[in-house]
Order: structure tokens, then C-alpha cells, then sequence
């Protein structure tokens, strides 16, 4: 655990040889709870909002809500000063059941609907961000009045290609040349090339980017935005700039006068989520838990690397490698191809750190499974944001007998 403690949220402890997070212990949790289970640091969260805020005191940062949608986290980072990046209409109204202000929601989309404009317009959300030059004018219709347009400016990020936005041919945004055409009926632009972003090589290629566009057009934007895009370590040979670094780099860069707007995701939650699953059937190297790729898809999807504990025997020593399976009937359903082990029993508890971001939020019912509970930890108690699927949930779908 001490080795591993920098994936985990900064609350973690071993306390009687057992990972505690907030201070409840990882057992208390799965016995009110059950399991599988997303555990939300809420300190955490907290940290990683005032950072983003100390970092850029005058910026609109806006959480990247498709994170982890969720109403209880969004409230509590509208609390810290953040506003909500929200790209459909579900996430728009997740956005206002939390209370988050208009004047800090910004909508995306690259397909919005004349009803999701609408929504945007009706709601007062600070910005609307174009992402093709026909949306002009049904934005304008639809009664939107602020708008960004969406740039994609031929930057390859170095981060898996299912994420990155912002390279030539993306479905994302329109090209430099068309976003010029737009900017006299637009705020500013938008530029975001990618998620899990890594190296701080993806800011810098951003802002001398940008630094050279506004240069060579001689247009002068009020209002830019940069996306979200920094990346959260899964695994123990991962590392990812720090907040302060990452931020720091592109503002240091930007040679531009203009509002600035920050819509991180996972850099808020990623690290603040701990995923405890109990185990079941162990097979020689195989140990199967109860959950798998329908609450975190990110290694069939992303190839992603995930590690883990034994929650309830934190401080005993690994005596073997293992690979920990979902339950799924594929055989493609493993969530972790080796991780070095105490050999695991039959209703252990297994800590997946680090899975905060994009995971519950891309669950699905696969094997009609359902999708776990989400709770929110802090100073010894635990409270639910999410309440566990039932089987009715999923009956209630179906026709009806
Ligand atoms: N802004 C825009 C316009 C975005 O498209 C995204 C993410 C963000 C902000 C937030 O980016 P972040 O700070 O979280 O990197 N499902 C994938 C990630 C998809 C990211 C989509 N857009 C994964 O699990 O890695």
C-alpha cells in the first residue's frame, strides 16, 4: 500500500492492516454498502478543485462532468468556485439539479440537438461552443448568445488514439480557417486535444499553437478556452504532471489577453475514486470479482492499466502475481493482467485505486449486471451519491408482461 499510496485518494491509511479512505474503513464500507463499490474521497475532490483554483485565480474552470455526472460531486465542486462542462442535455440538467451557476456552465456537443440548444439557451449557460459552422445558425435560432467555436488544430496529443481530439480529419470542431470565418459572431474559440494526457508536451504544443494562430490572424478572441486533457496515473509506472505544473505551463505560455476557461475531468476525480470489489471464485493465477468491464471498461477500451490491494489485508506481503477477472462471460473481461498479491481468499476485499474518472460514468448493464452504488467519504462518515442498481431498475425497461 505504502508503495501505492500516490494512486490512492490522499485520505487512505492502513489502519489494523486494513485500507481505510476518509476514515471509514474499506470493510464498513462493503458491509452497509455492498460491493462493488465507488468510494469518492470528498477531501480529495476538494484539493484537486482549490488547486485548479489557486493555479488560475482569474479562469472559469469548468469540470468536465462526463467524468463521473454526478450530482453530489458536481454540487460540491460548485461549492470550491468550479463551474460544469456538460455536452448533452442529460448533463446539462445533472448540472442544474446540483445548482451549479448558468454563468459557469459551458455546453459542448458535436451533434447537438435543436432541443439540447435550446436547453443551453433557456438555461443561460455562460458559453455554447460550436463544433461545425452550420451550428451558427440554429445556435442563433435556438436563442443562444454566447458562443465559442471549437477548433481542431492539427495537433497529434500523445495519449491513446480513442481520445485525442484535436488532430487533422477529428470529428471534433471545425479547422483554423473556418473558425476564422466565425469570428465575428463568436466569443472566442476552444481548444482541447486530448484526454490522459501525460507529458506536458501536449500543453506546450497547445499554446504555441495558439500563440501563432492569433498571431498570424490578428484575431484577438476575448475568451479562451483550453480544454481539459490532463492525465491521472492507474498504474505504479505511470506518472502525470502535477495541477500546478500542468496549469502553470499553459498560462505561463499564453501570450494572449483573454478569459480564460479550464474544463478538467479526471484530474478532479480520477484519483479521489477507489473501486472495492469482493472477491469470489480464485483460480490459480485467476481471481474473479464481482464487477468488471460494466463499471470500468477503460482496459478493453483504452488498453488502461489498473493495480490493486487487498483492501481487508493491507499489510501483508505479496506472494504471487495474479490477474483479477470480472464476471463476464468474455474472456476479454480482465481488469488487471498482473498484480502482485498476498494469495487472495474467497470474500476478500480488493482495492482498484485511481478510478474515479470514466468509469461508473461509462458503466453499462452488460450480463444485465448492475451497476454499483457510488459513495462519498469524509472524516469518518460515508454517505451515498449513487444508489446501487436493482434488477426492477433494469425489469422496469422491458415491455411490460
Ligand atoms: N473538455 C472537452 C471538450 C472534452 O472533450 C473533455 C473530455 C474534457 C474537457 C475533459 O477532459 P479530461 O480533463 O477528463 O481529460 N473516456 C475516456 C476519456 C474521454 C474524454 C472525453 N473528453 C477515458 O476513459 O479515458
Amino acid at each position: 500500500m505504502e508503495r501505492l499510496k500516490r494512486l490512492f485518494p490522499g485520505t487512505s491509511e492502513v489502519e489494523d492492516g486494513e485500507l481505510t479512505v476518509g476514515g471509514v474503513r474499506a470493510s464498513d464500507l462493503a458491509d452497509e454498502f455492498g460491493t462493488p463499490l465507488l468510494v469518492y474521497c470528498e477531501q480529495t475532490i476538494r484539493a484537486h478543485a482549490r488547486a485548479y483554483r489557486e493555479a488560475a485565480p482569474d479562469a472559469l474552470a469548468v469540470y468536465g462532468a462526463k467524468a463521473f455526472p454526478n450530482v453530489a460531486v458536481m454540487r460540491l465542486l460548485a461549492e470550491e468556485g468550479l463551474g460544469a462542462d456538460v455536452s448533452t442535455l442529460g448533463e446539462l440538467r445533472f448540472a442544474q439539479r446540483a445548482g451549479v451557476p448558468a454563468e459557469r456552465i459551458v455546453v459542448h456537443g458535436n451533434n447537438k440537438s435543436d432541443e439540447e440548444l435550446q436547453a443551453a439557451a433557456e438555461a443561460g449557460a455562460a458559453y455554447v461552443v460550436l463544433d461545425s459552422v452550420e451550428e451558427l445558425g440554429r445556435a442563433r435560432e435556438a436563442g443562444v448568445e454566447r458562443m465559442l467555436i471549437r477548433i481542431a488544430p492539427g495537433i497529434e496529443a500523445q495519449t491513446h488514439e480513442a481520445i485525442r481530439t484535436g488532430h487533422a480529419g477529428s470529428k471534433f470542431g471545425v479547422t483554423p480557417v473556418e473558425a476564422l470565418g466565425l469570428r465575428d459572431d463568436v466569443e472566442g474559440l476552444h481548444v482541447h486535444i486530448g484526454s490522459q494526457l501525460l507529458s506536458l508536451d501536449d500543453a506546450r504544443a497547445t499554446v504555441a499553437w495558439l500563440n501563432g494562430f492569433v498571431e498570424q490572424s490578428g484575431w484577438a478572441p476575448e475568451v479562451v478556452d483550453l480544454g481539459g486533457g490532463l492525465g491521472v496515473p492507474t498504474a505504479p509506472g505511470e506518472r502525470a504532471p502535477s495541477i500546478e505544473e500542468f496549469v502553470g505551463t499553459l498560462l505561463g505560455e499564453l501570450q494572449l489577453q483573454a478569459r480564460l476557461v479550464l474544463e478538467p475531468g479526471r484530474s478532479l476525480v480520477g484519483r479521489a475514486g477507489v473501486t472495492i470489489y469482493r472477491v469470489g471464485s480464485v483460480k490459480g493465477r485467476w481471481v474473479a470479482v464481482d464487477g468488471g468491464m460494466s463499471d470500468n471498461p477503460r482496459p478493453q477500451l483504452y488498453g488502461a492499466r489498473y493495480t490493486a490491494i487487498l483492501a481487508s489485508r493491507a499489510e501483508e506481503e505479496p506472494q504471487g502475481t495474479y490477474a483479477v477477472a470480472g464476471k463476464h462471460c468474455e474472456s476479454g473481461d480482465v481488469m488487471i493482467d498482473g498484480v502482485g498479491l498476498p494469495q487472495p481468499r474467497r470474500g476478500d476485499l480488493l482495492a482498484v485505486p485511481s478510478t474515479g474518472a470514466y468509469t461508473l460514468g461509462m458503466g453499462s448493464n452488460y450480463n444485465a449486471v448492475l451497476r454499483p452504488a457510488a459513495v462519498l467519504v469524509a472524516d469518518g462518515d460515508a454517505r451515498v451519491i449513487r444508489r446501487r442498481e436493482t434488477v426492477e431498475d433494469l425489469l422496469g425497461l422491458e415491455a411490460p408482461e
